[in-house]
């Protein structure tokens, strides 16, 4: 719409400061139906290792996001804890562990990533991995306060990075270096909420998980991460450009202004180490506090946005299923719509609310998640460990959940 409206080409608009806008108008007609809901998950699923607890999953891949093949080896990156503590206090002990497979099914654990003591933070959060040349640029979220230890009341969070090379023979896969590890990204508390802006607000703020990638357009380097609008909580205005065009009688109740998720933007220029805070990309301001792991698949001049979030995290008087959401643009800055309408591009089905999270689409429109939580006639059963693939088309502002593959398919 803006692009068309003022003239602009894709390019131009990519130079100015345009922050999408994800409405509450867009948000009321999230609704769970035969294109976006996810097939139920069995609670008989196989897990890929007895010794740790599995989430938030991401492949190695190349600057155009692409998975990688190393001699063979197909590599990803989990957020892992040790199996023998409750599966909800895995946040607080998280780091980085590393998999690898030859037909990109079956997985082997390879341990941390870091070597022990090397990571910023108290816990290691979501990230990006990526072969570039013969070196591995590792991005996290450093959460927590260095040497805070276990402490669940910590919500600090900043942007990371570390370098390493991967060895990868016949007997499988292994990392060095990632001792160099730098923070190069902390809010502006202008763009992007400070954890002293954020206190106050019901749920954690956040400036975390990381995604690199290089745009075709201009052949430059960004990080997508999550975040929130810059400035306490409570001082967002839910006006017109927030709400958008809503069914008549649609009442914002005064704490919507609480919620403030939006999807940020940082240029690497033509590198990697050195980045630039921008404004962000998309507001979800009074729709939804948090927009987590935002990543892109870039299909010709089209690019589909995608980020997770939970049903708690949407502002009073919405609701959406735990899922998998997405915007579709001509350009990386642009007027991103929602796909669909509403955005919504999986969801747990209304049964199972909890039984997948953290889904991660891939170029080839695979999209790969982990078990989070299964009820059964006896109680829940927790996963961590991966989901079934899902195979969603992508066919302009319209998308499809077309098949259910293996667990953990990630080819
Ligand atoms: C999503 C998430 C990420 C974060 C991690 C913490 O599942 O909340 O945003 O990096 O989990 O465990």
């Amino acid at each position: 719409m803006l692009a068309g409206a003022i003239g602009f080409s894709p390019s131009a608009l990519a130079q100015n400061n345009v922050t999408a806008v994800w409405t509450r108008a867009d948000a009321l007609k999230i609704q769970l139906n035969s294109t976006n809901t996810a097939p139920r998950i069995s609670p008989d699923f196989p897990i890929m290792t007895e010794e740790v607890w599995i989430w938030d999953t991401w492949p190695l891949v190349n600057l155009e996001g692409r998975t990688l093949s190393v001699k063979g080896w197909r590599v990803i990156f989990s957020l892992v804890a040790p199996r023998n503590i409750p599966f909800g206090d895995r946040h607080w002990v998280a780091r980085i562990g590393f998999f690898y497979s030859r037909d990109g099914r079956s997985w082997v654990y390879g341990g941390h990533l870091f070597p022990d003591g090397e990571s910023f933070g108290s816990r290691e959060w979501a990230g990006s991995t990526l072969l570039v040349g013969n070196t591995v640029y590792a991005y996290y979220t450093a959460s927590g306060h260095d040497g805070g230890g276990v402490d669940p009341t910590d919500a600090l969070q900043r942007i990371a990075m570390a370098t390493g090379s991967i060895i990868a023979d016949n007997t499988g896969v292994r990392f060095t270096g990632f001792t160099n590890h730098r923070i190069i990204l902390e809010p502006d508390g202008q763009f992007y909420q400070t954890l002293e802006q954020s206190m106050g607000g019901p749920i954690i703020y956040a400036f975390r998980d990381p995604f690199v990638f290089r745009d075709p357009a201009d052949g430059k380097n960004y990080m997508l991460f999550e975040g929130n609008t810059g400035g306490v909580s409570g001082s967002v205005t839910c006006g017109p450009r927030e709400i958008g065009d809503v069914p008549p009688g649609h009442v914002v109740p005064p704490e919507a202004n609480l919620y403030t998720g939006n999807i940020g933007l940082a240029a690497g220029g033509n590198g990697l180490e050195n980045w630039e805070l921008l404004p962000p990309i998309l507001s979800a301001n009074c729709v939804n506090q948090q927009t987590e792991r935002p990543h892109l698949v870039i299909r010709g001049n089209r690019y589909y946005l995608f980020t997770i979030s939970h049903m708690f995290t949407f502002a009073p008087g919405l609701t959406g299923p735990d899922g998998l959401y997405g915007f579709v643009g001509p350009a990386l800055r642009s007027d991103y719509q929602p796909l669909n309408g509403s955005a919504l591009v999986i969801g747990n089905p209304a049964d199972a609310p909890l039984q997948a999270y953290s889904w991660y689409a891939m170029p080839n429109g695979f999209v790969e998640s982990f078990i989070d939580t299964v009820s059964t006639e006896g109680g829940v059963v927790f996963g961590g460990t991966l989901a079934p693939t899902l195979h969603v088309a992508l066919s302009g502002d319209r998308t499809n959940i077309v098949s259910e593959l293996k667990y953990g398919f990630i080819p």
